[in-house]
C-alpha cells in the first residue's frame, strides 16, 4: 500500500473481495457495477443482495441493511443508494465493528450535500493550501486524470453528492461553450457516483460573455441569455445541479449594480433552471465598508427579502456573521428567514487555522453550529432542524462546505485534514452523529484500530479547535490575522485610509480600558438580531458565554471572568494553554511512531513543529500587543515572549 495519504480512508483489503456468486444483484448499470466491483475487491463477509425497492422513497436516497438468514441484504429506492450501503458495510468491516444482525436504516439529514471548491480556471485556488486544482482545465475534455474518478468514490463513499467546481469568485468563462464541454466531462464520471455538478456564476455574464449591454435581470434580453445558456448546460449535463452565486459581496457584480434586489436577481436564474429541475445557492456573505457592524449588514439586507425568493432559490449562510473564524457567535440569518430555504456554508479549507500547516479538526466547529439554538420557532430551533426542512418544510434542503482539496498527493496538505472532508461528508449525511463518533472511524480507516493509537489520536483531535482558539484568539476575539493571506497574527493592523472593516483593530477594539466589541444595545446592537432569549443572554455581560464574551461586549482589563481571574489573566492564560496543548500533541505524536508508517508519522511530526512555533508565535504577539493597552503583568508562570 502507498503510505503517501493518497488513498484516504479508503484502505479496505485489496482484491480479497467476495466472489460474483456471493452477489445477487439484478440489472446493470455504471452504479451497480461500482458497487459489486467494490464488494468483489474488498468485501470479506456473508453473501449480499443488492435490491432497489420503491417503496423505500421517504428515506430520500438513503437505504437500509438487514441480515436476513444469511445474507445481507442492501434496499434502497435508488441505485446510488445500494453504492451508499455497500461502502456502509465496507465501513463496517474496516472499522471491526458487527456486520452480523444487521437492521439499519439510513435517511441522510440533507438532500443536497455539496462541496464547494474555489478553484479557478487557471489552476489556482483561491484559499487552497493542497497545491493546484485538481480539475485540469487545459486537458480536458480529451485527456482524463484518473483521480477524477478517484474524488467521485472517496466522495461517494461518505455521502457528498454535489460539487461546485469553480471559486465563487467566477469567470463568466467558466459558462463559456469551450468550458461547459469540459465540465460535460467530468459530469459524465462523476454520475455513477451520484455526484451532480454545479456552477459559480458571475452575474456579469451576459455582458461580459454575450456582448449584452448590461446583466440587468429585469432585461428581457439577459433573462433571454441565461434561458438559453441554461438550455445550452442542459443538452451537455442533464442532471446539472444549479447555480452558486456570490453578488454584491466584495466587489463581485450583481443585481444591486442595476438598483434590483438580490430576489430580483436569484429569481431570474431561479426561473431558467427550473425546468430542469435546477436550484440557486445564493450567498448572504455581502457587506461592504460603512458605519454599520459587518456582523450586521447580511441580516440587514436579506431579513425585508424574506419570502420574496422563488422555491428553488437557497439562501447559502456562512457559519458565522463574520468570515469562517475560529469562533464566531452562529449566523443570527438562521431562522430569521421564515418563508425562504437556508443552507449553512461551512469552510473545510483552513484559510483562518494555520492551512494546511496546523491539525485542527472541524467537527467540533461544525457541530457547534448545527446544534445551535437560534429560539426562531421557540426552544429547541437548532440550526440543524431549520436547515434540514425538519422545523420548515423546506422544497430541498442542503448543506456545503469549502472544499479543501487540491493535487496534492495526499488530497488535503495535512494527513489529518483528510479527517475535515471525511466529517462534512458525514455530518452531512446525518448531522446526529458524533464528533467523537466520526474521529474513531476515521482514525481506524486511515490508520490503525490499535487502541494504543486511536484513544490518544482522538483526544488530541477533539481538543485540537479548542486549542486552535486558544493560541489565536480566545474568549471571542475574532479577525486579528495578518492582512491579507491570513495566516499568523496581525491584531496591530490598522489600515487607515483603506478598509477599517479589513482592519484587525476595526475588530478587537482593545484600548486602555478594555478589549473587545460592543455589540450591545451600547454598541452595534447586533444582539438585537438573536431570539429572545439570546439577545438578553448574548448582551448581559454577567450571562453571555465567556467563549463569546470579546465578540459581544467590550470588556474592562481588569474585568473578573467566572474562575476569579481578571479578563488579561484569563487571556494570558487562554494563549498559554493553546501552547501548551499543542506541545502536548507533539508528544502524543512522537509517541505514535511504532503504530504508523514512517512517511505519514515524518510528515505530521514535521507539520506539528510547525504549529507549535506558529502557537508561540501567536502568543507572543498577541499578549504583547495586547499588554500596550492593559498596562498589566504577563501572570509569572506562563512561559515568557521571546
Ligand atoms: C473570504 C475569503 C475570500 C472569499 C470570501 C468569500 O473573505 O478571504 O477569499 O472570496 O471569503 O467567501 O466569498
Amino acid at each position: 500500500l502507498a503510505e503517501d495519504g493518497s488513498q484516504l480512508w479508503l484502505r479496505f483489503p485489496v482484491k480479497n473481495g467476495v466472489s460474483a456468486d456471493k452477489i445477487i444483484v439484478k440489472g446493470n448499470s455504471p452504479t451497480l457495477n461500482i458497487a459489486k466491483k467494490e464488494l468483489m475487491n474488498h468485501w470479506q463477509g456473508q453473501e449480499i443482495e443488492l435490491r432497489t425497492d420503491k417503496s423505500l422513497q421517504n428515506l430520500k436516497g438513503g437505504y437500509t441493511i438487514k441480515s436476513v438468514q444469511n445474507k445481507l441484504v442492501i434496499s434502497a429506492e435508488k441505485e446510488i443508494g445500494l453504492l451508499y450501503g455497500v461502502y456502509h458495510i465496507l465501513r463496517l468491516q474496516q472499522t471491526k465493528s458487527a456486520v452480523t444482525n444487521l437492521n439499519i436504516t439510513e435517511k441522510p439529514s440533507y438532500d443536497v450535500r455539496i462541496l464547494n471548491h474555489w478553484d479557478n480556471l487557471d489552476g489556482t485556488i483561491e484559499r487552497g493550501y493542497a497545491g493546484h486544482s485538481l480539475w485540469k482545465w487545459e486537458d480536458l475534455p480529451k485527456t482524463i486524470s484518473p483521480r477524477y474518478e478517484e474524488y467521485a468514490r472517496a466522495n461517494a463513499s461518505i455521502g457528498i453528492n454535489a460539487a461546485v467546481l469553480n471559486n465563487v469568485n467566477a469567470s463568466p468563462n467558466m459558462l463559456r461553450k469551450d468550458y461547459l464541454e469540459k465540465v460535460k466531462v467530468l459530469a459524465d464520471i462523476f454520475r455513477p457516483y451520484g455526484i451532480k455538478v454545479y456552477l459559480s456564476v458571475n452575474f456579469s455574464s451576459p455582458k461580459v460573455l454575450g456582448g449584452l449591454e448590461n446583466s440587468d435581470p429585469l432585461n428581457k434580453d439577459v433573462q433571454r441569455w441565461w434561458k438559453d445558456k441554461a438550455s445550452e448546460i442542459y443538452k451537455l449535463i442533464p442532471d446539472f445541479g444549479g447555480f452558486l452565486v456570490k453578488a454584491n459581496s466584495e466587489g463581485q457584480p450583481g443585481p444591486q449594480d442595476y438598483g434590483r434586489t438580490h430576489a430580483d436577481g436569484a429569481n431570474m436564474m431561479a426561473d431558467v433552471l427550473k425546468p430542469y429541475g435546477g436550484i440557486v445557492m445564493w450567498r448572504a456573505f455581502v457587506y461592504s465598508p460603512s458605519k454599520e457592524d459587518r456582523a450586521k449588514q447580511a441580516y440587514l439586507e436579506f431579513v425585508p427579502l424574506d419570502g420574496k425568493f422563488r422555491d428553488n432559490v437557497i439562501i447559502q449562510i456562512k457559519n458565522g456573521p463574520v468570515d469562517f473564524q475560529p469562533r464566531e457567535a452562529f449566523n443570527p440569518l438562521f431562522g430569521a428567514l421564515k418563508k425562504t430555504s437556508e443552507m449553512v456554508e461551512f469552510q473545510i479549507t483552513q484559510e483562518y487555522l494555520g492551512f494546511s500547516n496546523h491539525l485542527v479538526y472541524l467537527a467540533p466547529l461544525f457541530k457547534e453550529t448545527l446544534d445551535s439554538d437560534t429560539y426562531s420557532n421557540g426552544k429547541g430551533s437548532t440550526i440543524a432542524k431549520i436547515t434540514d426542512g425538519t422545523l420548515r418544510p423546506a422544497k430541498i434542503s442542503a448543506i456545503s462546505a469549502v472544499s479543501n482539496i487540491g493535487k496534492d498527493k495526499n488530497w488535503t496538505g495535512h494527513h489529518f485534514a483528510q479527517a475535515n472532508w471525511y466529517a462534512f461528508g458525514r455530518l452531512a449525511w446525518n448531522h446526529g452523529v458524533t464528533s467523537e463518533q466520526i474521529a474513531d472511524e476515521w482514525i481506524k480507516m486511515t490508520f490503525t484500530d490499535n487502541e494504543k493509537f486511536i484513544n490518544p489520536v482522538k483526544e488530541m483531535m477533539l481538543t485540537s479547535r479548542e486549542t486552535a482558539v486558544d493560541y489565536m484568539m480566545p474568549l471571542g476575539l475574532h479577525h486579528i490575522f495578518a492582512s491579507g493571506h491570513h495566516y499568523g497574527p496581525e491584531p496591530w493592523g490598522d489600515y487607515k485610509g483603506g478598509r477599517p472593516d479589513w482592519s484587525p483593530v476595526y475588530y478587537h477594539q482593545a484600548n486602555a480600558q478594555g478589549i473587545g466589541f460592543d455589540r450591545t444595545k451600547s454598541g452595534s446592537n447586533a444582539v438585537s438580531d438573536y431570539f429572545p432569549p439570546l439577545n438578553e443572554i448574548y448582551g448581559n455581560i454577567k450571562t453571555c458565554p465567556e467563549n463569546l464574551l470579546l465578540w459581544f461586549h467590550h470588556v474592562p482589563w481588569d474585568y473578573q471572568m467566572k474562575d476569579g481571574k481578571t479578563l488579561w489573566e484569563e487571556l494570558s492564560y487562554k494563549y498559554d494553554t493553546g501552547v501548551k496543548n499543542v506541545r502536548e500533541y507533539q508528544k502524543i505524536w512522537d509517541k505514535m511512531q511504532p503504530y504508523v508508517d514512517e512517511e505519514r508519522f515524518q510528515n505530521v511530526q514535521s507539520k506539528l513543529k510547525i504549529q507549535a512555533k506558529d502557537a508561540v508565535w501567536w502568543k507572543d504577539a498577541c499578549l504583547l500587543y495586547f499588554q500596550t493597552f492593559s498596562k498589566m503583568p504577563i501572570p509569572y508562570d506562563i512561559e515568557r515572549p521571546v
